[in-house]
């Protein structure tokens, strides 16, 4: 039977081992919790790097390892500490990543980790080429590894190949500063179907394709090589009612099964009276404009001071990529800043906002959404933000106000929040205000609208989707020009 492939450089699951023991967790980021839906409904497998590096795996633990992602219907591609170092944290991460978020001053080209980028999609291509059969999909998935459709493609012309990028792709002006800018598109149309969250990032791939290749390109399909390789935009959508089933059975809970997270948020609500939770759930990264959202909570608290020791601002900042320095001065940033505002407008029992520095479990993060009266998500740039949409589906009662900024992808599909400017501190206390006042019919017709929506197009419609339109690209009959 025919398998699809899943590739990205992150498993579903993330390997670590704890005093000897080997612990498995899940990985933390849009990708993963996304795709793990799919990946547990089909009859593929998943290849990627399973957190460890070899060094730490020792040879005779190598089996434990394997079995514990076989578990999982995973494989691992064996990368060393060098490669980590710098194909992850290098060329992904201080490269890529901040070049396609709009961030060019922390983009740093460096010649060694270009050449460790190059060498860690070749070992991808190599374990995907032991694992595949004839009549199988290849689906890889994100900037970590856009050189490896046309690696596969060397080998293995007549495979079928999807590339999906979880990312904004930036413009054209952005694009063309990165030295590697052939190789890079090159790489990627080695695929069949190119897909990105948005429109516009469609226009700006096809723009830079035009302008660097020259190869023709017809409305959203371009001709290379004896091949015709689509693209189009696909936005993502979330496991729809894994999400909303957990919130109605949270809310139905006896109180002896709530989490000490949610006895404390209530403890809290009992003892102030018309007390609201604003929530803001990231990874801690720089493109989440995580700075920017204290700040302007901050303002919002001086300009509505009515507001003081009656709202709090929860925020979920969970560990990433922390051996990059900028996100190191990022979290001592976002530390000082917690402390500023807390150390200034905290009374015995008010703490304007209670930060949370580390992932939690499923079942906390649903009480946090369930509980929240306003979740507030400003990311700077933001490939979709699956956050905003998993806030609406756990908003059973029909109360919630989603604050949105405009930059995330998700914007372009989620028109009845309130959209903001992440750097515009007046619109988001002049938001803010109107979030926590707004009348429960308003929010309600909102909410209903976005869930239907969101409901539909859920995380399986849009895998399917992706993966119907790479089928009929692909049975397309070749063309010469
Ligand atoms: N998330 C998680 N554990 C946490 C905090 C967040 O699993 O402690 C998940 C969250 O539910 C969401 C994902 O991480 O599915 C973040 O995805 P998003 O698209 O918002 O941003 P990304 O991290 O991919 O940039
Ligand atoms: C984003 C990226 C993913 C990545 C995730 C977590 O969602 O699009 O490719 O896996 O962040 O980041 P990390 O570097 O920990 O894998």
């Amino acid at each position: 039977m025919n398998k699809t492939i899943i590739i990205s450089n992150r498993l579903p699951v993330d390997l670590k081992f704890d005093e000897e023991k080997l612990v498995v967790k899940s990985s933390i980021g849009g990708l993963a919790t996304g795709m793990k839906s799919v990946h547990s409904e089909g009859n593929g497998i998943w290849i990627g790097w399973s957190g460890l590096t070899e060094e730490e795996i020792e040879p005779s633990r190598q089996n434990e390892v394997d079995k514990a992602l076989a578990k999982e219907k995973c494989i691992r591609v064996p990368l060393t500490a060098y490669d980590i170092e710098n194909y992850y944290y290098g060329f992904s991460n201080t490269a890529l990543w901040p070049l396609f978020h709009y961030f060019q001053a922390y983009t740093e080209f460096e010649l060694t980790h270009w050449e460790s980028y190059k060498n860690v999609n070749q070992k991808f291509a190599d374990i995907i080429l032991e694992n595949v059969n004839e009549g199988d999909t290849v689906w890889i998935h994100d900037y970590q590894l856009l050189l490896l459709p046309e690696l596969l493609r060397e080998k293995a012309p007549n495979l079928t190949i999807g590339f999906f990028l979880h990312i904004p792709y930036p413009s054209f002006e952005l694009f063309r500063t990165c030295p590697w800018r052939d190789e890079l598109l090159y790489g990627m149309l080695g695929a069949d179907l190119i897909g990105f969250h948005t429109y516009d990032y469609v226009r700006h791939f096809i723009s830079s394709t035009s302008r660097i290749t020259g190869l023709e390109i017809r409305f959203n399909e371009i001709f290379y090589k004896d091949r015709i390789v689509k693209v189009d935009s696909f936005p993502m959508g979330i496991d729809y009612d894994k999400y909303h089933n957990a919130a109605l059975e949270h809310e139905v809970r006896p109180d002896a099964t709530k989490s000490e997270l949610m006895h404390n948020i209530e403890l809290h609500n009992m003892s102030f009276s018309e007390s609201k939770l604003i929530l803001s759930i990231d990874r801690m990264d720089y493109t989440k404009g995580i700075p920017n959202r204290i700040k302007s909570f901050e303002y919002f608290l001086n300009k509505y001071p009515e507001y003081k020791g009656k709202v709090r601002l929860v925020m979920l900042s969970v560990p990433s990529r922390e051996n990059v320095p900028q996100y190191q001065r990022l979290k001592r940033e976002t530390d000082e800043l917690v402390g500023r505002i807390n150390g200034q407008l905290a009374t015995v029992n008010w703490t304007p906002v209670w930060y949370f520095y580390r992932s939690m479990p499923f079942d906390d993060l649903i009480d946090l959404y369930v509980a929240s009266d306003v979740a507030l998500v400003t990311p700077t740039r933001d490939g979709m933000n699956l956050v905003a949409k998993e806030y609406v589906a756990t908003k059973t009662q029909g109360k919630g106000v989603l604050v949105l900024s405009e930059m995330a992808g998700a914007a372009k599909e989620m028109h009845e929040a309130l959209l903001v400017n992440p750097n515009n501190f007046e619109q988001i206390a002049d938001t803010l205000k109107y979030a926590l006042e707004m009348p429960e019919a308003e929010q309600k017709s909102r909410l209903e609208v976005l869930k239907k929506r969101i409901s539909r197009y859920n995380v399986e419609k849009w895998a399917d989707s992706f993966l119907n339109a790479l089928e009929i690209t692909k049975n397309a009959k070749p063309v010469t020009i």
